[in-house]
């Protein structure tokens, strides 16, 4: 450990006492995100309770000019939480207070290590629910910071949507609010979103103002097969044409099918495979379901299966939400490499397409799924962690599709974020942009110490 961050330590051990550790084991555990990225140990790594903790240890760090970088539920796709310059990993997970609920107002307030799935848990009797769903049961510090979305966000928005206000530590140690309860508001800057996707990088958030919505009363989803994988993806796009608000909407290739089959135990049949899911009043629900089996059918869907059961459904997203270790387990021992470009809906299919053919041609194993009303999917290639060839051909595949998207006015990254691998896609997707960013993570943050390395910083 260097001497500014032992010194860091013999300041905050007092306050923190044994919520302070660095334990091998601990610091091991916050070295890493679920990404295959490369892991690097933390210093030390505390579990703040309160925002004033939080503002007793960005103000040491920063007397001492030592690294601080936040860390969730550690669920994070793009290594944002690995300490690569060493340092204080913050931990939110005893930050877990739901603060206020307020459903008249379609609101509730909540500390930053709140995950998704407590916050539902706790809105269950309120006829009120939070709609953001990333694989994983990440926190909504977590979830804001990297701007996520996950299988809802085509018809209830993405973090940037679902967040209305913040409070934040800022590098300096001081502590600001943004946003309002308000709907909407016309004054001044929008930090709000300035944090929502800002990756740590320029301060941590400690309470966020979450938007609610009611939960349906009626739902109902379905699962349609095709023979291609061009039809399956046309088939979404006529449907989010056509202007039918389906909650959810998402693609799997048949490899993925035939790995979440053998992972969670399912028997779809093995084709190109939409999942479905409308929201409303039975009336409403029966209407769009009807259209949008019509507008599918027109594709060749076949085999539409439809399903008002909770417990079917349920079993069915939690499988769709698994896809990641039922890919990871088509070739244990191996990494999974994963793609996450965004493009606007009409482009979707070829930019499928293009990534399908790619990855047929390659010797690598690899699958696509995707959130595909939003225009956003995920390539994933299976590679050997041993194996520098293997790398280097996913890095070959991504880069390519991250080409395509960008040459239709897409994103390198629709959910996922930045992290340290889409860096050095940053200037190409952004342009001088990127020089305005690095202006306002100096202005900032001007010693360099929230997340370094990462957005903002490099590139
Ligand atoms: C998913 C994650 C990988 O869509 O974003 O499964
Ligand atoms: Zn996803």
């Amino acid at each position: 450990m260097s001497d500014a961050a032992s010194r860091v330590v013999e300041t905050l051990r007092p306050l923190l006492g044994d919520r302070l550790a660095t334990s091998e084991a601990v610091r091991a555990h916050h070295s890493r995100d679920m990404s295959r990225l490369p892991a690097r140990m933390p210093d030390a790594v505390v579990f703040p309770r309160t925002e004033e903790e939080v503002q007793a240890i960005v103000q040491a760090c920063a007397r001492e000019g030592v690294p601080i970088v936040a860390f969730g539920a550690g669920s994070s796709m793009e290594g944002h939480t690995i300490p690569i310059r060493g340092g204080i990993s913050v931990d939110t997970r005893e930050m877990n207070a739901i603060v206020e609920v307020r459903p008249e107002d379609f609101l509730a307030v909540v500390q930053p290590g709140v995950t998704r799935k407590q916050l539902n848990e706790h809105l269950r009797d309120t006829g009120m629910m939070f709609s953001v769903d990333p694989g994983a049961d990440a926190s909504l510090g977590g979830m804001a910071s990297t701007r996520g979305s996950g299988t809802t966000a085509v018809r209830y928005g993405t973090m940037r949507e679902n967040v209305m206000a913040l409070r934040v530590v800022l590098a300096d140690g001081t502590v600001v609010h943004t946003g309002s309860r308000a709907k909407k508001s016309s004054t001044g800057y929008d930090l709000t979103h300035l944090f929502v996707g800002a990756e740590g990088t320029l301060g941590i958030i400690t309470e966020l103002t979450m938007r609610l919505h009611p939960i349906p009363e009626t739902v109902s989803s379905a699962v349609c097969a095709f023979e291609t994988v061009k039809d399956a993806v046309e088939a979404v796009i006529a449907t989010v044409q056509y202007g039918i608000p389906v909650a959810r909407v998402e693609f799997m290739d048949e490899v993925a099918v035939a790995a979440t089959n053998n992972y969670s135990k399912l028997d779809l049949k093995v084709a190109p495979t939409l999942f479905f899911e409308f929201h409303g009043t039975p009336a409403w629900v029966a209407e769009q379901s009807e259209i949008a089996e019509a507008v599918t059918r027109e594709y060749g869907g076949q085999d539409f299966r439809w399903s008002t059961d909770p417990e079917e459904r349920a079993r069915l997203w939690q499988a769709r939400h698994d896809s990641y270790f039922a890919t990871k387990a088509i070739k244990p021992g191996y990494d999974l490499y994963t793609g996450d470009i965004c493009v606007p809906i009409s482009r979707l299919a070829e930019s499928i397409l293009a990534s399908r053919e790619d990855i047929d041609a390659s010797p690598l194993t690899g699958q696509i799924i995707g959130h595909v009303g939003d225009g956003n999917f995920h390539t994933a290639y299976l590679i050997d962690p041993d194996d520098p060839e293997h790398l280097a051909e996913a890095d070959r595949l991504a880069e390519r599709a991250i080409e395509r998207a960008l040459a239709v006015g897409g994103t390198a990254s629709g959910e996922h974020g930045v992290g340290t691998e889409k860096i050095k896609h940053m200037r190409k997707e952004h342009g001088d942009a990127v020089d305005v960013m690095k202006r306002i993570k100096a202005a900032l943050d001007p010693d360099g110490l929230m997340n370094p390395g990462k957005m903002g910083h490099a590139g």
